[in-house]
Parts: structure tokens; C-alpha cells; sequence
């Protein structure tokens, strides 16, 4: 995969039919989703379970775009192995997750994946600052991670320009998670977020049965923030 800053949406599974995912993947894919964007929370990093290395794997076999995995999880690093060998081709682990940032990026990289770091809302951009050199990609998680359908913490914004600014020309993207839809979606992007992360945003009111939802959602997210950046 290039790198450029192109505008990419990367729809959250976690608000997909949980009992339906190689459908749903497949149906955010023809609908137009650059990425696929998995959650993975332990119940202790974050106050919510979600999925094992087993079932990062029999979602990838649906993936035909770009998987990344969110890991909202602690200790991390046991486990970056099992998540790569799963088929996560960008694992992203949080900086407030344990006191070695610095030695987990190198082991995600040691792996082959692409490396991303996430930053919760209370962290300041500067923890990352750093291991900039190790990372593919930052994510700025625009609310408290563990659930989907939260309302967007609006000193996002601000923490992205700082990003952006720090980033330079250095070939990083800035993912965005949390509250993201047509609304909040102009606002992230002129701050420099290029992955936009969405999940009830592109899920809600729409189904398998009805893809167009997703599909209109998607567009409508695109759009929002493509006119931001022109
Ligand atoms: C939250 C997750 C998000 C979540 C986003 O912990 O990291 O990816 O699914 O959901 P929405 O878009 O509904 O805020
Ligand atoms: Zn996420």
C-alpha cells in the first residue's frame, strides 16, 4: 500500500451483526469502506471483552481491502504475535497501555505489520513524540475507548493539529476513532486525520439485507471531509 493523505473511512466492526461479520465485511467493502477496523478490548484495559486472535483470523479470511487491529488491551505485548499471524496487517496498541511504547512498536514491526500508537482523550500528543519513527500511523481516539456510539470529545481536534504538525512530511497517518460522522468528520479532516474510523455512523439503520445504508453512510462521512481538505 502507497502512503499518501488521501481520505480513508475504515468502519468499525464492532457495530456490525455479530453473528453475520463475513457479510457485513463483505457488504462495507462493496460499499465503498477503505479499511476494515477491528476492536479488541480485554475487559481490563477497557471496561469491554471483544475478540480473540481466532476470530481476528476468520475475519481476515472476508478482508479484501485493509485490516487494522485496534488493540485496546494490557499488557500487550503477549500477544502482538497471535494477532499478526491472525492477519492484522496494521496492529495498533495504546501508549497508556504499559511503561514500553517504545520496545511493543519495534515488536508489532518485527512482525511485518505496520505499527500504529493510539492516544486515549487525556493523553497529550507529546507521549508519542518519541516513537514517532517506529509508527505508521497515530490514532487519536476522539472519545473513552471501549464502546461504540459516543458523542466526540471536541479537543480532538486541536490534539490532531498538534499531530499533524509534529508528523511533518514524514509518511504517518492520523487515524481518528470515536463519534466520527458527517458532522464531525469536516473537523477532524482539516486537523489533518486522514483514516476515519466510523461505527454506528455507517452501521445504524442499515443491514445486510439493506447495504445502500452503509453505503450512503460511507459517502456521506467521505464527502463531509473531502470538502474540508479541497
Ligand atoms: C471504541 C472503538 C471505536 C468504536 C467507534 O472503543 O475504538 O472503534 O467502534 O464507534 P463509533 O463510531 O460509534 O463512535
Ligand atoms: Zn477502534
Amino acid at each position: 500500500m502507497e502512503f499518501d493523505r488521501r481520505i480513508r473511512i475504515a468502519p468499525s466492526i464492532l457495530s456490525a451483526d455479530f453473528a453475520d461479520f463475513g457479510r457485513e465485511i463483505a457488504a462495507i467493502e462493496a460499499q465503498g469502506a477503505d479499511w476494515v477496523h477491528v476492536d479488541v478490548m480485554d475487559g481490563h484495559f477497557v471496561p469491554n471483552l471483544t475478540f480473540g486472535p481466532p476470530a481476528v483470523r476468520a475475519f481476515r479470511k472476508h478482508v479484501t481491502t485493509f485490516m487494522d487491529v485496534h488493540l485496546m488491551i494490557a499488557p500487550v505485548d503477549p500477544y502482538i504475535e497471535a494477532y499478526a499471524e491472525a492477519g492484522a496487517e496494521m496492529i495498533v496498541a495504546h501508549v497508556e497501555a504499559g511503561p514500553h511504547i517504545h520496545r511493543t512498536l519495534q515488536a508489532i514491526r518485527a512482525t511485518g505489520a505496520r505499527a500504529g500508537v493510539a492516544l486515549n482523550p487525556g493523553t497529550s500528543p507529546e507521549a508519542v513524540g518519541y516513537v514517532l519513527d517506529l509508527c505508521d500511523m497515530v490514532l487519536v481516539m476522539s472519545v473513552n475507548p471501549g464502546f461504540g456510539g459516543q458523542k466526540f470529545i471536541p479537543s480532538s481536534v486541536e490534539k490532531i493539529a498538534r499531530l499533524r504538525e509534529m508528523i511533518g512530511e514524514r509518511p504517518i497517518h492520523i487515524q481518528v476513532d470515536g463519534g466520527i460522522d458527517p458532522v464531525t468528520a469536516p473537523l477532524v479532516a482539516a486537523a489533518g486525520a486522514d483514516v476515519l474510523v466510523a461505527g454506528s455512523a455507517v452501521f445504524k439503520g442499515g443491514s445486510v439485507a439493506t447495504p445502500e445504508v452503509y453505503g450512503r453512510a460511507i459517502r456521506a462521512i467521505r464527502e463531509a471531509a473531502e470538502a474540508a481538505v479541497r
